[in-house]
């Protein structure tokens, strides 16, 4: 059978990282940091967990056209990640993400859109057209604007392929989004941010997949039912994109139509894993 396919509708970013002891706090100077570049963006990380997982991961994009466009195209490829959807945004540059990470793997993230700001609705519903709804996935993230994640989200409902949105990070959900019925992949935060588990899977009639670090994830079904899917307990070197990996893998499970529960078992088996090595990939 061919491979599953996970269109990914997100942000790519040059993530430009600082281990350090403890993470600053407001107006505070920390020294004796390391600092290396790497691979970042959501939607970018997702899909390189996607590929990783076996699906034909394909990312709907926009880099800058700069020296960290081409180098983000270099590496999605070289991890299997079609970005056949990515655009060179002329006048605008590549996503960068500052990244501070302490010794107990917390971070602390800051981002400049950049080209993100520029991903081209029509494109979105064109990749998600070109899919085989029978073995497809999408899904969605809040790093980039809501006009292609309706675009595409718009199509997939149409074509019966399933949705997966990651609210990250937390804005308002509009209406027309959650009418689609994704499911929704927020950590704690963002599920208080956007009103709660309960709620928000009572308005889009499909489960809330809520992470939980190192207490893994429970899924909050529209009736408010609620199932715990526990994480196995590993040493946490960096948690940097582990809800990427989560969401990444999720949708790969899904593609496969997989059952929700396993699904959700495999992502916190993967999420887990990626937290024991630096790096949002
Ligand atoms: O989720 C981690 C990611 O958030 C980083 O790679 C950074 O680029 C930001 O998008």
């Amino acid at each position: 059978m061919s491979a599953v396919q996970v269109l990914v509708v997100g942000s790519v970013n040059v993530d430009l990282i600082m281990s350090v002891d403890v993470l600053p706090g407001p107006g505070e100077t920390v020294t004796g940091g390391r600092f290396r570049q790497g691979g970042g963006g959501k939607g970018a990380n997702q899909a390189v967990a996607a590929a990783t997982a076996g699906a034909e991961a394909l990312l709907v994009g926009a880099v800058g056209d700069d020296v960290h466009g081409r180098e983000q195209r270099a590496a999605l490829e070289a991890a299997g990640v079609d970005t056949m959807h990515v655009l060179d945004v002329a006048g605008a540059p590549t996503g960068v993400a500052f990244v501070t990470v302490a010794a107990d793997g917390a971070n602390q993230i800051a981002v400049a859109s950049g080209a993100n700001a520029h991903l081209d609705p029509d494109l979105a519903a064109y990749a998600v057209r070109a899919l085989d709804p029978a073995r497809a996935a999408v899904l969605l993230g809040f790093e980039v604007p809501d006009a292609p994640l309706l675009a595409a989200g718009g199509e997939a409902a149409g074509r019966g392929i399933p949705i997966v949105l990651n609210p990250a990070p937390a804005r308002p959900l509009d209406d027309a989004l959650a009418a689609l019925g994704p499911v929704l992949t927020p950590n704690e935060q963002e599920a208080r941010a956007l009103g709660g588990a309960g709620p928000l899977a009572a308005r889009t009639g499909a489960p809330v997949v809520v992470t939980r670090g190192e207490r893994g994830a429970v899924v909050v079904g529209p009736g408010g039912e609620e199932t715990v899917v526990p994480a196995p307990a590993l040493q946490v070197v960096d948690t940097t994109g582990a809800g990427d990996v989560f969401s990444g893998v999720l949708a790969a499970a899904l593609a496969a139509r997989r059952p929700l529960a396993e699904a959700v078992g495999a992502a916190v088996q993967a999420a887990s894993r990626s937290v024991t090595v630096p790096g949002a990939r």
